[in-house]
């Protein structure tokens, strides 16, 4: 049953879907990448390039890797080319209207004993697969941002989700050489419902004046040794989806210790999203980042 997975469909070639379909395909799966937008899949095949590119010019890839790695993703041209995979994941905008139209397109392709996975980092798995075909073959994958650096995956099994998903899944994520950590299914699971409500707060302390955007992310850095400031690791997930996540944990949990700041939502609605946007807590549009507040 372990090595039922051979074949891997990721929906969504963004910031996730496309270091999901390059950690498949290096450890020797073959894959296929979708996306609404054929311009979104021509740049997540190019992030996948350029990303293996950087490995082999430091030593860690060599170029037959990246290219036999390569030549394992196809891009697909409609959801029918999802009908063979053995697991589907689902690594589409944090948004849940959004994912129950990719499930309710793409279910009815797949075949029977393929399991679906969503990579959401907060919504509820077991609300998800209600909502799907197939609730006990439905579980969450759930991959760390950059997905090819980060060795965790989160495993978050629904209240249907069978032991044979289960198991298939995990066998899966060892292949990726990544870490599993077992989650119950409760609103952002456990990294975000840690990590969210330490960056909310960082943005509070810039809210309320107590230090400046560079002075924050410094003390993070050097007094607690984390790789990114706070303000920096919010522009790198994504403002929006920081924004979602506290959404989902303050409805969920209905504790307003989890209340969004009101910095982060307008930051939200002035489109500046961080990296993607290039502005956020940081101007990202000369050379170097340079802060906004
Ligand atoms: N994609 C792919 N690879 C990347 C990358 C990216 N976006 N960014 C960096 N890398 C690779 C580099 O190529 C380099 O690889 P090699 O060692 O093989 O050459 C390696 O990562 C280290 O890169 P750098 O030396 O350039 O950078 P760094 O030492 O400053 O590390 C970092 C970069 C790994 C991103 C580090 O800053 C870090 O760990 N930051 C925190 C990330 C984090 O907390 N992620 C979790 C976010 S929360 C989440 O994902 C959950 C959610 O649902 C929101």
């Amino acid at each position: 049953m372990a090595d039922r997975i051979q074949k891997i469909g990721v929906m969504g070639a963004g910031q996730m879907g496309n270091g999901i379909a390059h950690v498949c395909s290096l450890a020797g799966f073959a894959v296929v990448m979708g996306d609404i937008s054929q311009d979104k899949l021509n740049a997540g095949l190019a992030t996948i390039n350029g990303n293996m590119s950087r490995r082999v010019s430091s030593g860690k890839l060599t170029e037959a890797e990246k290219e036999t790695a390569l030549g394992k993703i196809t891009l697909a041209k409609s959801n029918d080319d999802m009908s063979d995979v053995d697991l589907f994941i689902e690594a589409a905008t944090e948004n849940e209207d959004i994912k129950n139209k990719i499930f309710s397109a793409v279910c009815p392709v797949l075949k029977d004993a393929a399991i679906v996975a969503t990579n959401t980092s907060s919504i509820s798995i077991t609300r998800l697969a209600a909502a799907t075909n197939r609730p006990e073959q439905f579980i969450g994958i759930h991959f760390m941002n950059p997905v090819p650096v980060m060795k965790l995956v989160e495993l978050v099994r629904g209240i249907a989700t069978d032991d044979t998903t289960f198991e298939a899944s995990r066998t899966f994520v060892e292949k990726l050489g990544k870490t599993t950590a077992v989650s119950e299914d409760f609103p952002a699971f456990m990294v975000n419902r840690i990590l969210l409500p330490m960056i909310n707060e960082a943005i509070y302390t810039l809210y309320e004046g107590v230090g400046s955007v560079e002075s924050i992310d410094t003390a993070m850095r050097l007094g607690a040794n984390h790789p990114m400031g706070p303000l920096q690791l919010a522009d790198f997930i994504g403002l929006d989806t920081c924004l979602s996540i506290m959404q989902v944990l303050y409805e969920g949990l209905a504790d307003t210790k989890y209340r969004p700041c009101p910095l982060l939502v307008k930051y939200v609605e002035a489109g500046w999203l961080g990296r993607k946007t290039r502005r956020g807590f940081y101007d990202y549009r000369g050379e170097h980042p340079v802060p906004t507040r």
